[in-house]
């Protein structure tokens, strides 16, 4: 991993961060009693030796703790924010400082915390200016992230570098038999393009902003050709998807299965145990956990996290004749499509005593939401180059504009069921809803692609679901906190072209 800070990025990244904003009087004097910590998180350009030859412009987060724990955010290497690490319980005030050139707002993705906390678009701030949210962590131990939420330019400011991993921890997981933290890992996968003068490259067509952008390089925490050496013993593997709009197709290049022991909202319980898959279908901005034994390979055995090649699902490459010519002929011009081959990330296995792989003792179950009173039904649609959720779109004029049809109330369970078969274009779409973690109930019609299938791992929480054309998705949600919340596609170029909504938690 070659990445390193350029000696501008670093003064850029100082100034910013050490520049005009001292933290006012009030915020320390009145968080002093009531928060655990105080976090300061800055959007603001920088430029990074991200390959070799020219720097790379784009974006960055950087955070600062102001009170409390000092550990709360770890640097990563590459062009990606700090992960932000909070203990369940931690009562937090975070500002937001935007030293970007244009709007921005920071969603916290996964988590439950307050509407007046939740980054929704209309809470975005201009260029220079900064806003504080509070909220106290109760989510389970899990990989969350934050990320931009500024309507039409979520994916653009998160192309050029603005997202973060947030992992919550809960002294509970001590008793799980997981392995120790420096057995943990945690892999961000971004597909980015760069130009021949390493530039980053976003939308370039129509077919992009249709399809959502696709890159040939896969960043891997911010970084190209990521390479690990690891210890001959079982790791926690927390594996992220942020791309804008690739689904990989998680496989190990020496055909081991993958052994899964949580999603989007944390571990399994007991019962569900470890589910292992030969490959896992990761939607965007879905999380999952694995239990890897390197131990299980010999010294110095080489393996690679691949994203192995699956059928086009729809969308332009399959309109315009699937293999045949469209998409090859696409390919030749525009690189790897969705569904090509990719390697993602290499591992040597350092050698070492091997240990005794500890069993798991996850906890028990929680109790599963299996029906509730009301039904919610949207239709996913895609035409006119745009997406649509019960034929409507985000309301610019109107951001906060609710139909009745979304409307549900806080502390009670809600059946939601999610049609992938509107009118227009068949494509996939990753469904996301804000301010809630759900079960999937069950997945009718369609039919998920042979290549695909077996890779879904449809136990456990999730905040994001991916669901293939033509099929019908039913999800159970307790809301816990009441507000103004939203829903929408988590491909970032169909969710800046309007395939959100609003929806309310009452109560
Ligand atoms: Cu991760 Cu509304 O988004
Ligand atoms: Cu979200
Ligand atoms: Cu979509």
């Amino acid at each position: 991993m070659s990445v390193i800070w350029t000696r501008r990025g670093a003064l850029q990244a100082f100034a910013a961060g050490a520049g005009a904003l001292a933290t006012p009087l009030s915020l320390r004097a009145q968080s002093r009693a009531s928060v655990d910590l105080v976090l300061r998180i800055t959007a603001l350009p920088v430029s990074l030796q991200m390959r070799a030859g020219q720097e790379t412009r784009g974006l960055r987060y950087t955070g600062e703790v102001l009170q409390g724990r000092h550990d709360a955010f770890r640097n990563v290497p590459g062009n990606l924010g700090p992960t932000l690490e909070l203990w369940r319980g931690e009562r937090v005030r975070i500002q937001v400082v935007n030293r970007t050139s244009e709007p921005t707002v920071v969603h916290w993705h996964g988590m439950i915390v307050p509407s007046a906390a939740d980054g929704h678009p209309h809470q975005a701030v201009a260029s220079g200016d900064s806003y504080t949210i509070a909220f106290t962590v109760q989510n389970p131990a899990g990989t969350y992230l934050y990320h931009p939420h500024p309507h039409g330019l979520t994916g653009a400011q998160t192309y050029r570098g603005l997202a973060g991993l947030l992992i919550v921890r809960d002294p509970a997981e001590r008793a799980f038999g997981l392995p120790p933290r420096e057995n943990e890992l945690a892999l961000v996968l971004q597909d980015r393009r760069f130009t021949s003068e390493n530039q980053l490259v976003f939308k370039r067509s129509m077919m992009d902003a249709m399809n959502g952008v696709l890159g040939d390089t896969v960043l891997v925490n911010g970084v190209a050709d990521a390479a690990f050496k690891v210890a001959p013993r079982a790791y926690r593997l927390r594996i992220a998807n942020v791309s804008n709009a690739r689904i990989y197709k998680l496989a190990w290049s020496d055909d081991r299965p993958l052994r899964v022991i949580g999603t989007d909202g944390g571990l399994f319980s007991g019962s569900e145990g470890i589910q292992e898959r030969p490959y896992v279908t990761l939607f965007p901005f879905q999380r999952v956990e694995l239990l890897e034994d390197f131990g299980a390979r010999r010294d110095g055995a080489e393996i690679a996290l691949l994203s192995r090649a699956f059928a086009e699902l729809g969308g332009m490459g399959g309109m315009m004749g699937g293999d045949m010519m469209g998409s090859r002929m696409m390919r030749g011009t525009m690189g790897p499509g969705q569904g090509e081959a990719l390697q993602l990330a290499r591992f040597t296995v350092s050698p070492g005593a091997r240990t005794r792989v500890e069993a798991l003792h996850l906890p028990p179950d929680a109790p599963l939401p299996r029906a509730g009173r009301h039904e919610l039904h949207t239709q996913l649609a895609f035409q006119h180059m745009r997406g649509f959720l019960n034929g409507r779109s985000f309301d610019v004029e109107d951001p906060t504009a609710v139909a009745q049809d979304e409307r549900l109330p806080a502390r009670q369970v809600s059946v939601w069921t999610f049609a992938n078969d509107g009118p227009g274009m068949a494509m996939p779409h990753p469904m996301h809803v804000h301010g809630v973690q759900f079960r999937i109930l069950e997945r009718r019609g369609g039919d998920a692609p042979a290549d695909l299938r077996d890779g879904l791992v449809d136990m456990g929480w999730h905040d994001t679901v991916g669901i293939f054309p033509g099929e019908r998705v039913r999800i159970a949600l307790e809301p816990k906190l009441p507000g103004l919340f939203m829903y929408h596609c988590h491909n970032l170029e169909h969710e800046d072209g309007g395939m959100m909504r609003n929806c309310v938690f009452e109560g």
